[in-house]
């Protein structure tokens, strides 16, 4: 499978330099598009890209997937969404399910439990919770007064900033929107998703807590990942989901990998 990726920063170019190497059997890269020109990747401006390419993965941020996404899905090629958070937009999401005759799919990103969350939602689901806690200072939002921000920075103990509906909480945070979008399209239901998020200035690992309850039975998930170094609001694992998930459709009949 020759795959492309828009985007080569801190997900991007750890997926590429994978792809580069040979470390995901069946797929080998056939190169980035990206305004900062990575070193060491094979650049392509984005239209060769998706010509080259079975399989193009995003990993450029919210208005990227806007920009390009039904563009990779119209000319054929599949497309593997990391920017998540962006389908909070509905009507990005209509284009994407009405483009094709490619086919998108989603990362798992920063978080597990999806495949059980869906399959419980089948059943009915009452009610879905996400908190998220990340480090305070990482939390700091353009729209915050600089005496909220400071008193973000200087916080001594844990604080609830926000908890509301999915969508909004993504809104006011669009950082941690893609593990919130993560869960809202595995209920099938951004309303029944309740979501907080909390600022930790003690936080070492970034932890995401999704509990839910419905005739399946009830969940808990619990994941504490370590923060990535260049980019401290994303996940180190994160890079290593879209590896698996390229490997899972570049071999799709080996089932014990
Ligand atoms: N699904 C998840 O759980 C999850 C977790 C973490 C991050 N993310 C999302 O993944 C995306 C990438 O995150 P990151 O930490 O690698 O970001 P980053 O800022 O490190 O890298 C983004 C790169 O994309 C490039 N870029 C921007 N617009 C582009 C365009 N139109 N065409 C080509 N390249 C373009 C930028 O130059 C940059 O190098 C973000 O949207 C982030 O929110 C998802």
């Amino acid at each position: 499978m020759r795959v492309g990726v828009i985007g080569a920063g801190s997900i991007g170019s750890v997926v590429a330099a994978a792809l580069r190497d040979g470390a995901v059997p069946g797929a080998r890269l056939t190169g980035v598009s990206d305004p900062a020109q990575p070193d060491g990747l094979p650049v392509l401006p984005v239209g060769e890209l998706i010509e080259a390419s079975d399989l193009v993965v995003e990993a450029a941020g919210h208005q990227a997937l806007a920009e390009l996404g039904p563009q990779v899905l119209d000319a054929g090629r599949d497309l593997l969404v990391v920017s998540v958070g962006a389908l909070a937009d509905e009507e990005l999401h209509e284009r994407l399910r009405a483009a094709g005759p490619g086919v998108p799919h989603l990362s798992t990103g920063a978080i597990g439990g999806l495949d059980l969350l869906r399959a419980a939602a089948r059943m009915g689901l009452h009610h879905v919770e996400l908190v998220t806690t990340k480090r305070a200072a990482s939390l700091v939002q353009p729209w915050m007064s600089d005496a909220e921000a400071e008193r973000l920075r200087t916080a001594d103990t844990p604080v609830e900033l926000m908890r509301g509906p999915a969508r909004k909480v993504t809104a006011a945070f669009p950082k941690s929107a893609n593990v919130a979008a993560s869960v809202a399209l595995a209920a099938g239901d951004w309303d029944v998703v309740e979501t907080a998020v909390v600022a930790d200035p003690c936080a070492e690992t970034t932890s995401h807590v999704i509990t839910a309850e419905g005739a399946a039975g009830r969940y808990r998930f619990e994941i504490r990942n370590h923060p990535s170094q260049e980019t401290p609001t994303s996940s180190q694992v994160v890079p290593y989901a879209v590896l698996s998930a390229i490997g899972a459709l570049a071999t799709p009949e080996g089932a014990f990998r």
